[in-house]
């Protein structure tokens, strides 16, 4: 097969940021998604309806010009999020989920819940809301072994949660481990993970062997070939659960290439060409639609696009870097070739 004709698929987590860089970073992302589940976690994080409208309105004035693209806006879960607060967003129809962040777990995450045992009336309001909750599943503790870290999450305090709240929606966000798809296949309905394409793409060989790669480097940090297949067979599986969900973020070279590297990759220059590349190899192109374009939708309770993108096998080196406010930002599978292209309309 050399070309495909899909319906236009949504990025169901997605890292902006804001000003000068949001504005550099989103139009690849607006070029081929229809819409993007937008992270919370700026700094001063995006904590309430407010705010949420504030940048959803940034984010709009930023877009070049006929775009389409419809940013999903989510909610920044904290120790002092309120019941009301969850219920004035809910209403607005403009966001759509909210993101628990352990204190700590990850960029940007220090004003996240320390007590995830407390949130008990937030996640009751969600439930009525049927607002889903996007869980970054990773412990914080010290002792736990960062390549444990999620493991040790789900089965200490996302399974009990799940059956704590049995009518709170769920996404357990960029699994990372052959024990989150495990942990997502048993679950009751209304359970859910996005995948990204860098954890289907790269094993932490791509991190640590033949020198240190920062630009590999995120979080939840890729683990061993086993994880990694197990999430490459999950999301080109047909099994509605998994959809695309990028967690493209970007940082600057000089966050990235110093001592003390921020955690996050730049996929959204080629997110879905990686996507179709890797459902080809798996030899599941048929499926690709339903985990760009179906599943995540559906869970969301949002029809899908109804616009039809066609993809093109058409080999395009990536390049080494691009513009990034007043610095470059490298994306992933810089100055390496992808084997797909989105066919311009
Ligand atoms: O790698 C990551 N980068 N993981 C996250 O959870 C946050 C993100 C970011 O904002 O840079
Ligand atoms: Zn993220």
């Amino acid at each position: 097969m050399t070309q495909i004709t899909i319906r236009r698929p949504d990025d169901f987590h997605l890292h902006l940021r804001d000003g000068a860089r949001m504005r550099d970073a989103l139009g690849f992302s607006a070029r081929v998604f229809g819409r993007a589940m937008i992270m919370p976690n700026l700094r001063p994080p995006v904590t309430r309806l407010g705010e949420a409208l504030e940048y959803r309105k940034r984010i709009l004035e930023a877009l070049p010009e006929a775009s389409n693209f419809a940013p999903l806006m989510s909610l920044y879960l904290r120790d002092e999020t309120s019941v009301e607060d969850i219920r004035e967003a809910s209403e607005s129809g403009v966001v759509m989920a909210a993101k628990l962040y352990p204190a700590g777990a990850t960029t940007n995450s220090s004003s996240g819940v320390t007590e995830i045992g407390k949130m008990g009336p937030v996640f009751e309001e969600m439930s009525e809301c049927r607002m889903p909750l996007m869980v970054h599943a990773e412990v914080t503790d010290q002792e736990v072994d960062i390549f444990e870290r999620e493991r040790v999450f789900i089965e200490t305090i996302l399974a009990p949660l799940v059956e704590e709240y049995p009518a709170l929606k769920v996404v357990l966000e960029h699994a990372s481990t052959a024990d989150a798809i495990a942990f997502v296949r048993q679950a009751r309905p209304g359970v859910a993970a996005t995948i990204t394409i860098h954890h289907m793409l790269l094993s932490r060989n791509d991190i640590l062997v033949g020198g240190l790669k920062p630009h590999h480097y995120c979080l939840p940090v890729v683990k061993t070939e086993r994880d990694r297949r197990a999430i490459v067979e999950a999301a080109t599986s047909g099994d509605t659960r998994f959809f695309a969900g990028t967690d493209s973020a970007p940082h600057p070279r000089s966050a990235k290439e110093c001592s003390g590297a921020a955690a996050g990759i730049f996929s959204a220059p080629v997110a879905v060409p990686l996507y179709a590349q890797l459902f080809e190899q798996a030899g599941a192109l048929d499926r690709l639609e339903a985990f760009l374009s179906l599943n995540g939708a559906a869970f969301y309770g949002l029809p899908p696009n109804e616009e039809m993108i066609v993809l093109e096998k058409f080999p395009l080196e990536v390049p080494v870097d691009l513009p990034f406010g007043d610095e470059r930002v490298v994306p992933l599978w810089a100055g390496r070739e992808v084997q797909w292209r989105l066919r311009a309309i």
